[in-house]
C-alpha cells in the first residue's frame, strides 16, 4: 500500500565504486518547516554492486574501470529494484524515441544496448521522481548515473532531481536508523530521529573530510575540511603501505582491533596533525608519510608490528577527528552531531565519538547510520532527492552536468 500522500523516488548513485539503485516511498515534511504530516519513509527496493574487489588490483579506484562497471550494472540493478518493489510491469514491446536516447547515452553504448530492450519490454513504473548523484565524485563515474537518469526521465516522462552526494550522507544520518534495521522495507523503520538544529555534520569518506554546520534543514556551512588527504584516503594509503588490500579502512580496522584485544601497543607514536590548532581544518598526508617512514625503516616488520602500527594509526585518526568535532560542537553550541561517509563505518571511531559525546553534555546526541548504510548507497540519494522533489527543485535535463568537485557550501571566511 502506498502511503496517502506519498511520493516514490528512484535513487541512483554512481559517484565512486559503488553502483546503486533504490526505490523509496516517503511522505511528510521535515519538522520545523511547513508542518504537515510528520515525515516517514520506507524502502521498496534496494540493489547495490560494489566494485571494490575489482579496484583492489589498482590499489584504489580506477575511474575508467568504475565508469565501465557502472554502465554494465545499472540496468540489472534497476530491474532488481523495480522487481523487488513489485513495480516491474512487462508490456508488449514498443517503439522508443531511440534517436534521443542514443544522443543521451552516446558515451555509454553498453548501457544503451541494455537499456533499450529493457524499456521496450517494461512499462513505465509508478514513480514520481528520479534522484541522481551529480557530484562530488569521479566525473566519468558520475556521468554514467546522470545520463542514465536523463534517459529514464525522457522515456518515462518523470522529473529528475540532482543530488549532492554529501547531502545524501547527512540526510541519511539524520534518519537516526537504529538496529534492528535489517528489513528496510519494514514500514516502521522509516522514522526520523528526534533532534534539534543547529546540527554539526562530520563527513568522513574516501574523498572528503569535512565539518559542516547546519542551522536549518537543507542549509549548510562548511566550517572546516582537510587540507590534503581525506580520512578514508589515509586509511587506504596506509593499508597499501602495510600490504593490505583496497579498501584499506576495514583492513586496518581489523588489525587494530586485534592489537587492542591482544594488548599490543606501538612503541612509536604517530603525530596527531593539526589537532591542537585553533581551527577546524584537518591534514592526514603527514600521518601517512610518518607511517611510510616507519615501514621503510623496518622492512622486516612482523605481523604483530603491523597490528600495532594499524592500531596507532587508527588511534591517531580517531583522536584528531573526535577532538576537532567536539571542539566544533562546543564552539557552535551544537547538541546534535551527525556522522556520515564510509569511514563512519569504523567501529573504533564510532565508539570514541560516542564516548566523547557522553562526556560532553547530557544532551549530546550522536547520529551515525549502521555500518552498511555508512558507505555509499542509493537510499541516501533517494532520501535527499525526496526533500528536493517536495520543493519542486527539479533538474533541467538539458543543462544538468556531472560536477566532480561539487561543494556543499562555500567555506566561511
Ligand atoms: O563514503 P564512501 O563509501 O565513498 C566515498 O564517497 O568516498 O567511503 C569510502 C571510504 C574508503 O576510503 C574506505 O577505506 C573507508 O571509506 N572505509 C573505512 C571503513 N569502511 C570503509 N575506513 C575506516 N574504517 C572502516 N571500517
Ligand atoms: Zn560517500
Amino acid at each position: 500500500m502506498r502511503y496517502n500522500l506519498a511520493m516514490r523516488i528512484l535513487g541512483i548513485e554512481t559517484s565512486c565504486d559503488e553502483t546503486a539503485v533504490c526505490l523509496i516511498e516517503a511522505e511528510g515534511n521535515f519538522p520545523g518547516r511547513t508542518g504537515g504530516p510528520s515525515f516517514r519513509w520506507k524502502t521498496l527496493g534496494n540493489a547495490l554492486i560494489s566494485q571494490a574487489a575489482m579496484h583492489a588490483e589498482f590499489g584504489g579506484v580506477f575511474p575508467n574501470l568504475a565508469k565501465r562497471e557502472h554502465a554494465k550494472n545499472l540496468v540489472p540493478l534497476l530491474q532488481k529494484t523495480l522487481n523487488e518493489s513489485g513495480l516491474l510491469r512487462h508490456s508488449k514491446p514498443r517503439g522508443l524515441a531511440s534517436r534521443e536516447l542514443s544522443g543521451i547515452l552516446e558515451r555509454e553504448p553498453e548501457l544503451l544496448a541494455q537499456l533499450v530492450p529493457f524499456l521496450e519490454q517494461n512499462g513505465k513504473p509508478d514513480i514520481d521522481a528520479i534522484a541522481v548523484t551529480y557530484g562530488p565524485g569521479l566525473e566519468p563515474a558520475l556521468w554514467v548515473g546522470v545520463n542514465f537518469a536523463k534517459a529514464l526521465s525522457l522515456v518515462w516522462n518523470i522529473p529528475m532531481v540532482a543530488v549532492n552526494h554529501m547531502e545524501g550522507h547527512i540526510i541519511l544520518s539524520m534518519m537516526g536508523i537504529q538496529p534492528p534495521y535489517r528489513d528496510l522495507r519494514n514500514p516502521d523503520m522509516g522514522k526520523l530521529a528526534e533532534f534539534e538544529f543547529p546540527v554539526l555534520a562530520l563527513l568522513i569518506s574516501g574523498g572528503h573530510t569535512e565539518l559542516v554546520l547546519s542551522k536549518e534543514f537543507g542549509r549548510y556551512e562548511l566550517i572546516g575540511q582537510t587540507r590534503d588527504d581525506a580520512a578514508g584516503e589515509a586509511f587506504d594509503k596506509v593499508a597499501r603501505l602495510l600490504d593490505l588490500p583496497y579498501p584499506g579502512g576495514p583492513e586496518i580496522s581489523k588489525l587494530a582491533s586485534i592489537a587492542r584485544e591482544s594488548n599490543l601497543r606501538s612503541e612509536i607514536k604517530l603525530p596527531r596533525p593539526m589537532m591542537r590548532e585553533d581551527n577546524f581544518y584537518f591534514s592526514f598526508s603527514g600521518l601517512k608519510t610518518a607511517v611510510r617512514k616507519i615501514v621503510e625503516a623496518h622492512p622486516d616488520m612482523s605481523p604483530d608490528d603491523k597490528k600495532k602500527l594499524a592500531r596507532e594509526f587508527e588511534d591517531a585518526v580517531s583522536e584528531v577527528l573526535v577532538t576537532k568535532t567536539m571542539r566544533a560542537s562546543e564552539e557552535f553550541g551544537v547538541n546534535t552531531i551527525v556522522v556520515g561517509g564510509g569511514v563512519s563505518a569504523n567501529k573504533y571511531i564510532r565508539e570514541q565519538l560516542a564516548v566523547a559525546c557522553q562526556l560532553q553534555t547530557v544532551n549530546c546526541k550522536l547520529l551515525i547510520p549502521p555500518p552498511e548504510l555508512a558507505t555509499d548507497n542509493a537510499i541516501m540519494i533517494a532520501l535527499a532527492g525526496y526533500f528536493q522533489a517536495l520543493k519542486k527543485d527539479f533538474a533541467d535535463s538539458s543543462t544538468l552536468r556531472a560536477t566532480g568537485n561539487l561543494k556543499l557550501a562555500p567555506l566561511e571566511k
